[in-house]
C-alpha cells in the first residue's frame, strides 16, 4: 500500500483554507466532502481514475512503470487547470481536486485523449441538437466525449431518448455476437455500440468514408502521431483468433505453415527458429510469431479488415499493403524504438502499424508505451545515410531520440486497451514494450506493419479484405 502522505507538494499548507470556507457551501455539502476525504485516506490514496471510456485504473498502478511520470495517464492536469483556473489558487493537485470536488461539480477539462474514432459527430448533433451548443461552449471537447461522459447516462436515466432509427431486433439479427458480448437485454449497451460503431460496421452510416477519420481525429494524429480505435473487432472474432493461434501451436510440428518464430525475445536465449521446432515451453515466454498474415486466412481477415483498412488508407494516403505481422501472447519488453529502424517505407510517411488487442491488457502484463508527439523528432540516419538500424551505432540513435524527448518535454503514455481496440501509430512514434510484472498474465495481440500500395508495384501482392498483403517468402 502507498504511504498515507498526500501525493502533492506540501509546500503550501494554506491550501486547506478552501476546505473550511463555509461561506460558499452549506453544512451538508461540507459533511459529504469530509466523509469523502476520510474514505480516501483510509484507502491509502489508491485513487481510481477513469480514462473517459468507462475504464478505471488505479493511480498506484499508473504511477508504477515510468519513473517520474504523472499519477494518471488519462487525466490532463493542464486542460483541467486551463478550464478551472480557481484550482490553481487552492494549491491542490488538480487531479485530487477533480476526484474530491470537480467530478461532483461536473467540471470540464478532465479527459485527455480518448475518443471513439468512428463516432460520427455530425450525426450525433442531428439526433441531439442541444449537444452542439455544449461543445461550442467548450463544456465538452467533442460529441464523442459528451456521449461517453453524459449522454449515455442520460439515455439510461430516461432523460434522453433513443434514436428512432435504432432497431434493436434487426441490429442483433445482423450482429448476434453483440448479444453475447453485451447481453441481449442490455438495451442501453447495445444502443451505445450501434451509435458508436455498428452503424459504420454494417454500412448503415450516412457517410462512412468521411466520418471514419474526422477533422478532429486528423488533428489528433498530426499532433500526437497515433490514434486509438475502440472496439473495432468483436469479442467473438478476437476469441476465435486466439483459439486459432492455439490451434496452430498444437499442430505446428507438421511444418505446413513454414513460418518462423522469435523466441525468448529481448532476453538470454533469443533466437529465430522455424515455428515447427518451437518447444511447448516457448509458448509461455515472450515470443513473436512471424508472418501469419501471409499464411493464415483468419489473421489476414483481421489485419486487412475493410473498416481498419479505411483508417489505414487515410494514414498512408494510399491503399495499405501488409508487409508482415507479429502475433504476441506476452509483452515484447522491447526498449523504446521507432519502427523505421526495421522496415522504413520507401517514401516519408510510407509505413504505419496497427496494434490489435486480442484481449484486455493489464498494466502488469507489459503493455505498449509511447511518447505522444515523438513522431516529430527528426528522422535519425545512420552513417550509411539510411534509417535502418546499424547495431554498432545504436547508442547514437538512443542519444538522438532521448535528447529530443527531453528537449520537447515529451511524456510517455501507456496503451491499456480493451479486447478489440486498435492503436495505429506513425512510423516514427517512439514506443516500447513495458516490463512484464506478472509473467502469468498474457497480452495477446496482433501487430501488423503496412506500406503504401504505390511503393510496392514491383512486388507480388495479393488482394485481401480492404487491402493487400505482400506475398513474400517467410522470414528465416
Ligand atoms: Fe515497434
Amino acid at each position: 500500500m502507498p504511504a498515507l502522505t498526500p501525493p502533492w507538494p506540501m509546500s503550501n499548507p494554506s491550501r486547506w483554507c478552501c476546505l473550511t470556507d463555509f461561506s460558499q457551501h452549506g453544512l451538508i455539502w461540507w459533511l459529504k466532502r469530509a466523509l469523502m476525504m476520510v474514505w480516501l485516506i483510509l484507502r491509502g490514496f489508491n485513487w481510481k481514475i477513469n480514462d473517459g471510456a468507462g475504464r478505471n485504473m488505479s493511480v498506484e498502478d499508473a504511477d508504477a512503470p515510468v519513473a517520474g511520470s504523472e499519477y494518471s495517464f488519462f487525466f490532463d492536469r493542464q486542460a483541467y487547470t486551463d478550464a478551472n483556473p480557481d484550482v490553481l489558487s487552492n494549491g491542490m493537485d488538480p487531479m485530487i481536486h477533480w476526484i474530491t470536488y470537480g467530478r461532483d461539480e461536473e467540471r470540464r477539462g478532465v479527459r485527455k485523449n480518448y475518443y471513439a474514432p468512428f463516432f460520427d459527430a455530425e450525426y450525433y448533433f442531428r439526433i441531439y441538437p442541444d449537444v452542439r451548443g455544449l461543445v461550442d461552449e467548450g463544456r465538452y471537447a467533442s460529441a464523442a466525449e459528451h456521449w461517453k461522459m453524459t449522454g449515455l447516462g442520460e439515455v439510461a436515466a430516461g432523460r434522453r431518448s433513443l434514436d428512432p432509427r435504432f432497431d434493436v431486433a434487426s441490429y442483433l439479427a445482423r450482429r448476434p455476437d453483440i448479444a453475447i458480448a453485451i447481453g441481449e437485454n442490455n438495451l442501453i449497451g447495445i444502443y451505445d455500440h450501434w451509435l458508436s460503431w455498428g452503424r459504420h460496421e454494417l454500412g448503415l452510416a450516412d457517410n462512412i468514408a468521411a466520418s471514419i477519420i474526422s477533422s478532429e481525429k486528423a488533428a489528433f494524429w498530426q499532433e500526437n502521431g497515433y490514434i486509438i480505435l475502440e472496439g473495432v473487432f468483436s469479442k467473438t472474432r478476437c476469441d476465435a483468433l486466439n483459439q486459432r493461434i492455439d490451434h496452430l501451436w498444437q499442430n505446428r510440428a507438421d511444418g505446413r505453415l513454414g513460418v518462423s518464430i522469435d523466441v525468448n525475445i529481448d532476453r538470454e536465449g533469443a533466437r529465430r527458429i522455424p515455428f515447427a521446432e518451437a518447444s511447448d515451453d516457448e509458448k509461455y515466454r515472450p515470443y513473436k510469431l512471424n508472418d501469419l498474415v501471409m499464411h493464415d486466412e483468419m489473421v489476414a481477415d483481421t489485419a486487412l479488415d475493410p473498416l481498419l483498412c479505411e483508417a489505414l488508407g487515410w494514414v498512408l494516403d494510399d491503399q495499405p499493403v501488409a508487409i508482415g505481422s507479429l502475433n504476441f501472447e506476452r509483452g515484447s519488453t522491447q526498449e523504446f524504438h521507432t519502427d523505421t529502424l526495421y522496415m522504413p517505407g520507401e517514401t516519408p510517411g510510407g509505413m504505419t502499424a496497427a496494434w490489435i488487442a486480442l484481449e484486455d491488457v493489464s498494466i502488469q502484463a507489459g503493455p505498449l508505451f509511447y511518447y505522444p508527439g515523438s513522431h516529430n523528432i527528426p528522422l535519425f540516419l545512420f552513417s550509411d545515410g539510411r534509417p535502418n538500424q546499424r547495431l554498432e551505432e545504436f547508442q547514437q540513435y538512443r542519444d538522438h531520440m532521448y535528447g529530443h524527448v527531453a528537449q520537447m518535454q515529451l511524456m510517455p503514455e501507456v496503451f491499456l486497451p480493451k479486447q478489440g481496440d486498435v492503436l495505429i501509430w506513425h512510423e516514427r512514434l517512439f514506443h516500447s514494450g513495458g516490463a512484464i510484472k506478472d509473467m502469468s498474465l498474457t497480452r495477446k495481440s496482433l501487430v501488423v506493419h503496412y506500406w503504401r500500395f504505390a511503393d510496392m508495384r514491383a512486388k507480388n501482392l495479393m488482394s485481401h479484405g480492404g487491402g493487400y498483403f505482400w506475398n513474400r517468402p517467410p522470414l528465416t
